[in-house]
């Protein structure tokens, strides 16, 4: 069993070496560095390669171009400085020691390519030029107007009664069946009763982060891995939600964590990404697969360079009017709508949609904040909008896993009336239904930066936890670095299967 897991998470390393050497060519993007970071320099004679954390024996850090990654220890390891990868504590050499010459491996950079459609075919590859075209070549006539309703953050009583009036069981797609939205959830201050109601009511649930913290952009692959899995296993923990339900993931403000962030997508079995933002043009962007080059200008600098075969990027495009009235911005409540009234942030909506409807019926995505609903005006004329598409017989509210299921497989308008994976008579959805009576938790919390104990209130249908769930420590089992997502799994990390049985718990 030692040997068997120290040779994955050395093969694991390895992967993840070859992956981040190319951020090189990323070079001259600056990146906001936490205080831990900028005081370690990379020792440049040295090269590139792997280096003792001073501080602690549970960190490394990776440097790439005199450029230092932050990395983590999976839990129970510790990082030895002779061999250079994270072992058992009896056999790691703690560092920093005396300098020795390491071995600095260079990979060739393998970028991604520009789109080949002769090469790209659906279901498993879909890029064009520009990103602009309708799959299949459907007519823009015949094909449906998809709206992707998200929310990001926590899911608590500030936000959850503005919510479930969005989704108030009158507003219906075409085939009768209730609209439905994507919520790409993050752990702080989120019910988890909540969530589970509307995982329960067919919503789809994704994943953000556990912590939401700044410069995730920046870390390497153990803190991606932390983040994503850690927060997929809480969600499965707390609301029941089975892994094999959550698909997406949208990085902290809409920051993509370069090839690592998408390498974690592959190896866990995560099916999208929703974190590229596209700058404003006058015809929108589908989804498209990552196996070619990104078909527009990355905005945020952090998007990935390499091919990453059959993963769907489910992109940002800005919001805007001709006037640019409002300015322009990925989620909704960015853009400056703060003195229009009701009617005018209505009218502003639709003119900002009308250029998807009468166009390429590019899936019109509307990303929301808690912010949005916060302000009485936005929110009035957000129901306005939703209530005007329910007069037009070709618009669709669907959670992101069935607009690329439709995207994989198009069908026309006429085609849809019984179209099952857009029904919701035929299927109940996997997570159970909540209790009526949820569990109140009153948890302590020690946030790892700081020594104070603070109280974090939590509420469940499950069992209360030890302590509030957070990075490494999923299940508030209250041993930190209890979760251990890397050198448990039996194919490595390479096999996407394996990745996701992790995720699924290790019960
Ligand atoms: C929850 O409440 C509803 C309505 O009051 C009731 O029908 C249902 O049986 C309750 N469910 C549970 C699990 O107690
Ligand atoms: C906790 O932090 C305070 C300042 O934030 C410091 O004065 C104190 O020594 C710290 N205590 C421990 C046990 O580290
Ligand atoms: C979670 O779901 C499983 C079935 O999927 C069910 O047996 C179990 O009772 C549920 N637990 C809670 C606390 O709802």
């Amino acid at each position: 069993m030692g040997l068997c897991c120290g040779l994955n998470f050395i093969f694991a390393l390895l992967k993840r070496e070859s992956s981040q050497l190319e951020i090189r060519v990323l070079r001259e993007v600056q990146s906001q560095q936490n205080k831990e970071e900028k005081e370690f320099k990379c020792p440049i004679e040295q090269g590139n390669g792997n280096f003792a954390d001073p501080v602690t024996c549970r960190r490394f850090y990776q440097c790439v171009d005199g450029f230092p990654y932050l990395n983590r220890c999976p839990s129970g390891l510790y990082f030895d400085d002779i061999q250079k990868y994270c072992t058992f504590k009896a056999e790691a050499k703690c560092g920093p020691l005396a300098a020795t010459p390491t071995a600095t491996t260079e990979s060739p950079i393998d970028l991604a390519r520009k789109c080949d459609q002769s090469e790209c075919q659906l279901p498993y590859c879909y890029c064009n030029k520009d990103g602009t075209l309708i799959p299949k070549g459907l007519d823009p006539e015949e094909t449906p107007q998809i709206i992707l309703l998200t929310f990001d953050g926590a899911v608590n009583l500030n936000n959850y009664e503005h919510y479930r009036k969005v989704f108030n069981g009158k507003r219906k797609n075409p085939n009768g069946c209730d609209i439905k939205g994507t919520f790409f959830i993050s752990h702080e201050y989120s019910n988890y009763q909540q969530i589970q109601t509307l995982a329960n009511d067919g919503h789809e649930i994704a994943v953000e982060t556990i912590s939401l913290q700044m410069g995730l952009q920046d870390k390497g692959y153990e803190e991606w891995v932390g983040e994503m899995i850690g927060m997929r296993s809480i969600l499965k923990h707390f609301s029941n939600v089975s892994a094999n339900e959550v698909n997406g993931m949208r990085a902290p403000f809409l920051k993509p964590g370069r090839n690592t962030q998408y390498k974690v997508i592959e190896d866990f079995g995560f099916i999208y990404d929703s974190s590229i933002s596209v700058p404003p043009s006058p015809i929108p962007v589908w989804p498209y697969t990552l196996d070619y080059k990104i078909p527009h200008e990355c905005k945020s600098g952090t998007c990935p360079t390499k091919s990453f075969p059959g993963i769907w990027e489910v992109p940002l495009n800005a919001h805007f009017v001709e006037s640019y009235e409002g300015g322009h911005c990925p989620y909704m409540d960015q853009c400056v709508l703060h003195n229009h009234d009701a009617e005018e942030v209505f009218a502003w909506l639709q003119e900002d949609f009308e250029r998807y409807y009468y166009q390429n019926k590019a899936p019109y995505m509307m990303p929301f904040h808690t912010n949005w609903f916060q302000i009485k005006e936005l929110e009035k004329g957000l129901h306005k909008f939703l209530d005007w598409t329910q007069t037009m017989p070709d618009i669709w509210f669907v959670t992101v896993t069935q607009a690329l299921t439709w995207i994989t497989d198009p069908k026309t308008n006429k085609q849809l009336g019984g179209y099952e994976p857009w029904n919701c008579k035929s299927k109940t959805t996997q997570t159970p239904k909540p209790c009526n009576i949820s569990n109140k938790c009153a948890l302590s919390f020690k946030e790892p930066t700081s020594n104070i104990s603070d109280t974090r209130y939590m509420e469940t249908c499950f069992d209360c936890p030890a302590v509030y769930p957070w990075l490494g420590d999923s299940h508030g089992s209250g041993i930190p670095g209890r979760d251990n997502y890397i050198d448990q799994s039996e194919g490595g990390p390479g096999s996407a299967a394996s990745g996701r049985d992790q995720g699924e718990d290790e019960e």
